[in-house]
């Protein structure tokens, strides 16, 4: 028996055409070893939209790493929608030539040159949600154009997919980048639709969890037929999400708007936010016209080692009173950040005792627990120490505004 079917199991391998449709197995799996932690840098979207050139893209690469931004962790610089030309007759897609004139590949050779990585964007469809062409049909040759400029992050996007599955269209661009042979991060952008926390860990580093996001704190954009979302609408829109990230595979709640006109209050707590829940820092504002304030937001160190905590445990709210959300992180080696989050339009006075508030993250297995270990506490944003967890902490959290603490042993 055992020899028989051994025979024909060496007849199997050895005839090429004995098991039909299986010569040409693609590999559907996303490239391992990429956004271990959450993917740091900016995006043209948010601020500018469609009006995307190479001037631009080279002066905020100038500016990211100018304003210290690069120094903070950011590296990405990514092209969205906007940027292709057309497909030449054999089908390969071209940048925009009178938008980018000297070429993609040049402009990722600068981006490369200044030590930042290169991302840009294209569409599971036949189209781009602004209209450029998308790459269905084309996954293979795109993938094998972006390897060739020199690509590191691919944000693929979800409009005029009609009769796709997204699952299935997902996996064919990443078995298109896998054939490219250049490891690239794959973003996942179906606005959460076909719940992607479920099958994106091993297709993409990231995946969208909403629709887009709106610059405003706390309010719904309706534009007919789809919704955009201000910072606590997405906020709330995690809600049940946070088993599905960790290192390499992270809900994505859409790029940030710091800095595109909301105050400095709702900036800080929308950026604070992000951070608790282990988001990716995708900042969308000019980077060349930042404001002081911005810039202090952005590049806070204290508050984007909470972000790019190596254990990669998505934070979550502990509880809710008079508008305050208590949202807690567990971070490594035994640390916990802890905001307060003030979600109505006057301040809130907070006071928390550790004492008597132990907290046990069945998720990540972390305690919290200050009757057994005395925690150092330090206020991020005001970049003071306040004591430890033998008192009780009380602070008043101004309309709109966080107050984020870092609980060290
Ligand atoms: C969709 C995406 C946005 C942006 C635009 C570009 O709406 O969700 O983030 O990429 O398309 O057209």
């Amino acid at each position: 028996m055992k020899k028989t079917a051994l025979l024909l199991l060496s007849l199997a391998f050895s005839l090429p055409g004995f098991s039909q449709g299986n010569n040409y197995t693609q590999n559907y799996k996303k490239y391992d070893n990429l956004a271990l932690t959450p993917p740091m840098g900016w995006n043209s979207w948010n601020k500018f939209a469609c009006n995307v050139d190479e001037k631009l893209i080279r002066e905020v690469a100038d500016a990211l790493v100018a304003t210290g931004m690069k120094d903070a962790g950011y590296t990405y610089i990514n092209i969205d929608d906007c940027w292709h030309g057309e497909r030449d007759a054999q089908g390969f897609i071209h940048e925009d030539p009178k938008r980018f004139p000297s070429g993609m590949k040049a402009l990722a050779d600068y981006i490369h040159s200044k030590g930042l990585k290169f991302g840009v964007y294209s569409d599971a469809g036949s189209q781009t949600c602004g209209g450029r062409p998308g790459s269905r049909g084309y996954e293979f040759q795109d993938a094998q154009v972006y390897a060739s400029w020199g690509v590191d992050y691919l944000k693929y996007d979800w409009c005029n997919t009609e009769g796709l599955k997204a699952e299935g269209a997902y996996k064919t661009i990443t078995a298109a980048l896998r054939k490219a042979g250049r490891p690239i991060v794959l973003s996942i952008c179906e606005w959460g639709n076909d719940k992607p926390w479920e099958w994106g860990p091993t297709v993409g580093h990231l995946w969208r969890t909403t629709g887009d996001i709106y610059n405003c704190f706390d309010c719904i954009n309706d534009h007919g037929t789809w919704k955009s979302w201000g910072v606590m609408q997405i906020l709330d829109k995690q809600d049940g999400l946070r088993q599905y990230a960790g290192p390499g595979h992270w809900n994505d709640p859409d790029m940030l708007e710091v800095g595109n006109g909301m105050p400095a209050n709702e900036d800080r707590a929308h950026f604070t936010m992000w951070s608790m829940i282990a988001a990716p820092l995708i900042t969308g504002n000019d980077l060349r016209k930042m404001s002081k304030e911005t810039t202090e937001i952005l590049t806070n160190r204290e508050v984007l080692a909470v972000n790019q905590d190596k254990l990669g445990v998505q934070g979550f709210k502990q509880s809710t009173k008079d508008s305050v959300e208590t949202w807690l992180k567990p971070l490594e080696g035994g640390k916990w950040a802890v905001t307060f989050l003030n979600r109505s339009r006057k301040p809130q006075p907070v006071r928390f005792d550790w004492q008597t508030t132990p907290i046990t993250d069945d998720l990540s297995k972390q305690e919290l627990n200050a009757t057994k270990t005395t925690y150092k506490v330090r206020n991020l944003w005001a970049k003071k120490d306040a004591g430890t967890t033998k008192k009780a902490f009380a602070a008043t959290v101004p309309a709109h505004d966080v107050v984020l603490l870092l609980l060290t042993k």
